[in-house]
């Protein structure tokens, strides 16, 4: 009697087993079909400008979009995740040293990196939040990119990017923003400039930053980040309905909120929000109480 129990649970737990390598398999199948996927796009020429001013207002959009957070501060990349399972993730280098962007990287490439999420092979780069920046105007993408230029040369040669099998699963189900490339509206038309003023509009534009953890609709949910804890609604109907402006900049400028939490940097980036001008951060402020 036992020996027949074992030796039916010995093929249900094998059959298991092989079912289990199925699905793998179909997943890493379909994972590696969206990873290798090329994308065929019109990239549109903008004027770059490497003026001071321009340069100036490109390292603070660089300290406001987190850019340093995966690329490092002086812009020389790092490996920002290296796990077994998920993967080990590396944000490029981004100077004209040795291991960084190559002397053939134009304008353009920039531009296809930046707007699209795609690489100069036209697949998709991984993990680079482009959709976050794709709307950004003609004129901050253009500082952006010009103090991205502006910066010396690191040599830094970082290890290959790799995705381990946790990675791959929660690309497969979209728990993972992996691709970029497939969440950019790639025909979008960017405006030249939008009007900078303390307005709901105008939050609206800069909390593009926000969304890519706090959700479009900025409600907040489960991390997009594995093993990382839920992100906080962030709109009217959130603890924000309840802080006053001065509430709201001094939340992000110091991390600890009105209830007295301190936010993480690792996992709210308040060190980031820090960077932002003070009617930067009322006109979000705006935003957020309207929605
Ligand atoms: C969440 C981490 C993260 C943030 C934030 C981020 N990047 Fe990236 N970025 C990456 C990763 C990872 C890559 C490499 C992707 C690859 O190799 O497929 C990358 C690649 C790039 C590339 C392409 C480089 C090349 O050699 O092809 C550019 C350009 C770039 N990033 C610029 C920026 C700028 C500017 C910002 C801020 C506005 C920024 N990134 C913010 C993770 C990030
Ligand atoms: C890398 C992901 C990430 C980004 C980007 C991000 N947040 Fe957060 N934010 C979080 C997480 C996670 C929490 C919840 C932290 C906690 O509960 O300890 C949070 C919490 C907050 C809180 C506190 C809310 C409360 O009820 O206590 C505010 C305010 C906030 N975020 C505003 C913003 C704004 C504004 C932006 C865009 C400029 C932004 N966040 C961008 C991840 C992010």
């Amino acid at each position: 009697m036992i020996r027949k129990i074992l030796r039916w649970s010995g093929i249900v737990l094998g059959i298991i087993a092989v079912l289990l390598l199925i699905a793998y398999g179909v997943i890493y199948g379909i994972t590696a079909q969206r990873i290798n996927k090329t994308y065929e796009v019109a990239v549109r020429s903008i004027d770059i400008p490497a003026d001071s001013a321009t340069i100036s207002h490109g390292a603070h959009l660089f300290a406001i979009k987190g850019c340093g957070d995966c690329h490092g501060a002086n812009l020389a990349g790092k490996v920002f995740l290296d796990d077994p399972m998920i993967g080990r993730l590396v944000g490029a280098n981004l100077t004209s040293g040795e291991g960084g962007v190559p002397d053939w990287f134009s304008d353009k490439d920039w531009l296809r990196a930046m707007r699209h999420g795609i690489d100069h092979e036209g697949k998709s780069l991984l993990l680079m939040p482009s959709y976050e920046y794709a709307r950004l105007d003609d004129k901050d993408m253009a500082a952006l990119i010009a103090f991205c230029k502006a910066q010396p040369p690191v040599n830094s040669a970082l290890p290959p990017a790799h995705i381990g099998p946790m990675g791959r699963i929660l690309t497969a189900f979209d728990q993972m923003p992996l691709l970029p490339a497939e969440k950019v509206d790639h025909g979008y038309q960017q405006p030249a400039q939008v009007v900078k003023e303390v307005t709901a509009e105008y939050g609206k534009y800069l909390a593009m930053s926000c969304t890519g953890c706090h959700y479009p609709d900025l409600k907040g949910g489960k991390s997009p980040i594995p093993g990382q804890p839920p992100v906080a609604n962030i709109t009217a109907s959130g603890h924000i309905g309840k802080w006053s402006v001065e509430e709201f900049v001094n939340t992000l400028r110091t991390g600890t909120t009105p209830e007295g939490k301190q936010l993480k940097n690792e996992e709210m980036p308040w060190k980031m929000t820090a960077a932002y001008t003070t009617d930067e951060l009322k006109a979000l402020y705006l935003y957020l109480k309207s929605i």
